[in-house]
């Protein structure tokens, strides 16, 4: 039996190190996490997808109160990206989130943004492959205070994927 070993090639770096552009999708999502409705998790997500056209497509977790009809940020952004822009491809996404930790009640949800990046979940991430394999690589650019990640494509955060059948 072999073994074999899965590496993936991402980037690190500190929000300043950015391009401007990438900046501006960051706070895009940022700004969209600033107006999630999240009043059971209390848990603030926000995407903003830079498509093919320089456009910024944005959206935030919107929860239910049945739990599962609710929805991420990321996908409410991807599926809102390609009703709006049928068969466009999108080239970037950037995640951002923010919470209140205990005792910081009283403090701006703008100063409340995970130290470390959030990831998107497994159902985000097939949401945002199918994207991927029809129209190319998406980049996924995932904020935090302490850093940024950068992976390189949907895929790179999913091996082993289902694409087709
Ligand atoms: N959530 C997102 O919007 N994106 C993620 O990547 C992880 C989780 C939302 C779902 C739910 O509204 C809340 O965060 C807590 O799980």
């Amino acid at each position: 039996m072999k073994e074999k070993i899965i590496e993936i090639k991402i980037k690190e770096c500190a929000f300043l190190e950015l391009d401007s552009e990438d900046r501006e999708l960051v706070e895009t999502a940022k700004r969209m996490a600033l107006g999630s409705y999240a009043p059971y998790s209390k848990f603030h997500v926000g995407a903003a997808i830079r498509m093919e056209n320089g456009e910024i497509v944005g959206g935030s977790n919107q929860e239910n109160v049945a739990y599962p009809s609710g929805t991420c940020a990321e996908r409410t952004a991807a599926y809102y990206a390609s009703a709006r822009y049928p068969g466009m491809p999108m080239r970037k996404i950037a995640i951002a989130a923010w919470t209140k930790l205990h005792g910081e009640e009283e403090k701006a949800a703008s100063e409340c943004f995970q130290r470390k990046p959030i990831s998107p979940c497994g159902a985000c991430r097939q949401a945002l492959l199918e994207y991927e394999s029809a129209y190319g690589p998406i980049e996924v650019i995932l904020y935090g205070l302490d850093g940024v990640f950068i992976f390189p494509s949907v895929a790179s955060l999913l091996p082993f994927c289902f694409t087709e059948f």
